[in-house]
């Protein structure tokens, strides 16, 4: 309950948050003017913003059941967002009630709503670790996630959508090692990532200017491969989120363009 009133007084309403922006994205009600009007410069540049919001959240529910249909029964899901329909934990326990699941977001709104996130079925168990992807080592070293997930056997990190706040002098390479370092052979890592690769020139220029402070950097389909260059890609290896196990997909599939969204999925040797 302290950590809850702490992140209250952590909550900076008048600055655009992305855990915000992508819940009024999704049509949630977890959001503020200023998370509203960065959606929306965003969406006079790109106009199907909101759909690419979507189809990355499908992405992540086809992908958790892709790999717990394979036997994964661990997530670590980092930079998990304002709570919403079909959430991992959700996904993973309805295939295997014991499945066990550990988020991970720095935004203090997130924690406030962690609650949503701690309905593990009686068998599983989830938890919720207040942290930054940036500091990866802090976030494997947190005792709450040690005691839930055994690092004898093979788990799948969940790096949905969340890269792309990483720029290029944090060391995201780095951090996608020290990940990648601490997992059992056979473990997964998904990650979803914005590109800007399908747009054309002048929504790049628009997209550049509704982000001055640079936090938001899009990469392609090359650069993200790159980052996960030590694992086994899952084929096709990268793709749109749109097209990712597309056969299990409800609607019909948009064209990529629309949603310049990629997805990777590999495995740890
Ligand atoms: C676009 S949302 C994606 C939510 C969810 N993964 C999904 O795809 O549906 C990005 C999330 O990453 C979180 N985030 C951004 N930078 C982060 C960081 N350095 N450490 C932890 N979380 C971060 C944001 O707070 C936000 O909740």
């Amino acid at each position: 309950m302290a950590d809850r009133r702490h992140a209250l007084d952590r909550i900076d309403t008048t600055v655009a948050h992305p855990a915000r922006r992508y819940n009024y994205l999704l049509g949630g009600k977890d959001n503020f003017a200023a998370d509203r009007a960065s959606a929306e410069a965003i969406e006079a540049a790109m106009p199907t913003i909101r759909l690419a919001a979507l189809e990355n959240r499908a992405f992540l529910q086809r992908a958790v059941q892709f790999l717990a249909e394979r036997g994964i029964r661990q997530f670590l899901d980092i930079g998990t967002g304002i709570p919403s329909a079909n959430n991992t934990h959700e996904v993973a326990q309805r295939i295997d009630p014991a499945a066990r699941i550990v988020y991970v977001d720095n935004d203090p709104i997130v924690l406030t709503h962690a609650r949503a996130l701690l309905t593990s079925t009686s068998e599983g168990t989830t938890a919720y670790i207040d942290a930054d992807l940036r500091e990866p080592q802090s976030i494997l070293d947190d005792p709450e996630l040690q005691a839930t997930l055994d690092f004898t056997r093979p788990m799948a990190v969940m790096l949905v959508a969340v890269l792309h706040f990483i720029r290029d002098d944090e060391d995201p390479q780095g951090i996608v090692d020290t990940l990648i370092d601490a997992l059992p052979a056979g473990s997964y890592v998904v990650a979803s990532h914005s590109t800007w690769e399908y747009l054309p020139s002048e929504a790049i220029e628009q997209l550049e200017a509704a982000n001055p402070d640079g936090r938001f950097r899009a990469r392609t389909g090359e650069q993200l491969e790159k980052l996960f260059s030590r694992l086994d890609l899952i084929e096709p290896g990268v793709q749109s989120v749109s097209q990712w196990w597309s056969e299990q997909a409800t609607q019909p599939r948009p064209p990529i363009e629309d949603v310049a969204f990629n997805a990777i999925v590999g495995q740890v040797r």
